[in-house]
Parts: C-alpha cells; sequence; structure tokens
C-alpha cells in the first residue's frame, strides 16, 4: 500500500513537471483566447465527469469492508460501555463464543473511540464513545479468547493505556 502512494506521488509529480515544461516551451507563440478557452474548457467537463465517477466507485469500494456496525444477527445481550480519561467502563467483561453483543457506547468526560480487536489484532469493530449520546455497535463472538478495547481517538496524555479486556470462552455444551 505505502508503495503504491509512493509510485501515484512520483507519477503525479512527473505529470505536472511535464506540464510546465509544454507551458515553458510554448510561452513564445500566440494564438486567440477565445480558441485556447474553448479547448481548456472541453477538458474541464471531461476531468469533472472522471472525478465524479471515481469518487463513487473508490467510496464505495473502500465503505464496504468498514467495520462499523457489522450484520451480526439477533442480538443476544447488552453491554454498557463507558469512556474516561483514562479507563473504560465495562459492565460485563466475559462473554460466551456465539454471543452477539451490543455495545451501548458513551463517554463520561471528552471524545473517545470505541475500538474492539480480536485475539488475532484485526479490528472487528468500532464506534465513537461520545459524551452525551449513546453509540451501539453489534458484535458476534465467533472464536475463544482475549479480545481488547483500544482508545482510537487521541484524547490526552495516556491515551495509549486506554484498554480493557473483554475474554470470550467457549459455550458450555448442550447436555
Ligand atoms: Cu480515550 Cu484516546
Amino acid at each position: 500500500m505505502q508503495n503504491i502512494a509512493l509510485w501515484i506521488a512520483i507519477i503525479g509529480a512527473i505529470i505536472v513537471a511535464l506540464a510546465f515544461a509544454k507551458v515553458i516551451a510554448q510561452s513564445g507563440q500566440t494564438e486567440a483566447a477565445d480558441l485556447i478557452a474553448k479547448r481548456s474548457y472541453r477538458w474541464r467537463a471531461r476531468l469533472f465527469v472522471a472525478t465524479l465517477v471515481a469518487g463513487v466507485v473508490i467510496t464505495g469500494m473502500t465503505l464496504t469492508p468498514f467495520p462499523h456496525d457489522v450484520r451480526a444477527g439477533e442480538v443476544t445481550r447488552v453491554i454498557d460501555v463507558k469512556g474516561r480519561q483514562w479507563s473504560w467502563d465495562v459492565s460485563d467483561k466475559s462473554v460466551k463464543v456465539g454471543e452477539t453483543i451490543e455495545f451501548r457506547v458513551t463517554a463520561e468526560d471528552v471524545s473517545h473511540g470505541f475500538g474492539l480487536y480480536a485475539p488475532d489484532g484485526t479490528m472487528v469493530a468500532q464506534i465513537q464513545a461520545m459524551p452525551g449520546f449513546t453509540n451501539k455497535a453489534r458484535y458476534q463472538f465467533t472464536k475463544a479468547g482475549t479480545y481488547r478495547i483500544l482508545c482510537m481517538e487521541y484524547c490526552g496524555l495516556v491515551h495509549h493505556g486506554m484498554t480493557a479486556d473483554i475474554v470470550a470462552s467457549a459455550a458450555a455444551p448442550t447436555l
């Protein structure tokens, strides 16, 4: 991803440099202003349409895997979460595998970010923790292990220390 960004930047810089070179090379020539305007405006319309199409396509593609409110079926239990400088108050820190939890997230002082990470380190749910609001994020726990809540928004000196663990244990066998 970093390499792709680097190449896009390099190619973009080359295109800009070529445009400058072309302008400098043609600076001695004269041409009627209305002809130049007509040609340029045609390009402006094309660029507008191309940018619009690219914007819609890129937005659609990148929003699909967004771990914001993953569809997780029927909610089996609610867990309340309150963020404050600099800890999480979690009403229950143990869940069973298979449970779909609705996290109701708020904050006591300033804005925080609730980010839920699976035992392998991938983010599986996230929502803003805001004073005066209760935001909901759902997640179905599919694997046993220790999940971790991290603060996703810089909130002061010990922002990095604002973590909490939720332990998912295997569901009790039905007899
Ligand atoms: Cu709370 Cu960063």
